[in-house]
């Protein structure tokens, strides 16, 4: 596999155009989306000039923030890019003085449930049919429906 050592992320401001195709990759909902945009910072990840990850942190409490989103363009996928998107969001959230960060994840989402777990983050609450009340379609992934979602959280 190779590897992505170096990468730096970048939070994009209000002149930026949203990377949505990247963000509509981790959720489906463009409302679902845009409803937490409002209130959080969004972050990218570059290649040669081309937006290849985005990480979306919303602040919970003063103390306390959210990976609402993450998501890595499909053919950069499974490099390493990911985790060190998380590992970036994780230092700049703990300068920001946050004390903890959560993510929510489908029950179905098996490969981000390993990710997050192996990042340090564990599951504190699980929000049962949260996907099944919240969005219209019903969702599958890896042949198993999307019902509840996980929530993980990891302390800075
Ligand atoms: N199955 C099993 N393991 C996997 C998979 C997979 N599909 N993908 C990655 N991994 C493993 C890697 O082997 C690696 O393991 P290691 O640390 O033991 O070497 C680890 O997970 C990290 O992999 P990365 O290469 O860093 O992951 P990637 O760059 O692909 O980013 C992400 C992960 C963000 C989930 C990406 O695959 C993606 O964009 N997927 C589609 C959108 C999505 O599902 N986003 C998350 C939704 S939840 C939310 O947004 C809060």
């Amino acid at each position: 596999m190779t590897r992505e050592p170096q990468l730096i992320l970048r939070r994009i401001g209000e002149e930026n155009e949203i990377p949505y195709d990247l963000l509509l990759l981790a959720d489906p909902s463009k409302a679902a989306i845009e409803t937490y945009l409002r209130k959080s910072q969004v972050f990218i990840a570059e290649k040669n000039k081309e937006i290849i990850g985005a990480i979306v942190l919303c602040p919970l409490t003063e103390t306390s923030a959210e990976i609402k989103n993450i998501a890595v363009k499909p053919a950069f996928q499974g490099k390493g890019i990911g985790k060190l998107m998380i590992q970036q969001i994780l230092t700049i959230a703990k300068e920001k003085g946050y004390q903890s960060l959560c993510i929510g994840t489908a029950n179905a989402s098996i490969a981000q449930l390993y990710i997050y777990q192996k990042l340090g983050f564990e599951i504190s609450e699980i929000k049962r049919n949260f996907f099944i009340d919240n969005y219209a379609e019903p969702i599958y992934e890896n042949g198993i429906q999307v019902k509840h979602m996980i929530v993980l959280r990891r302390g800075l």
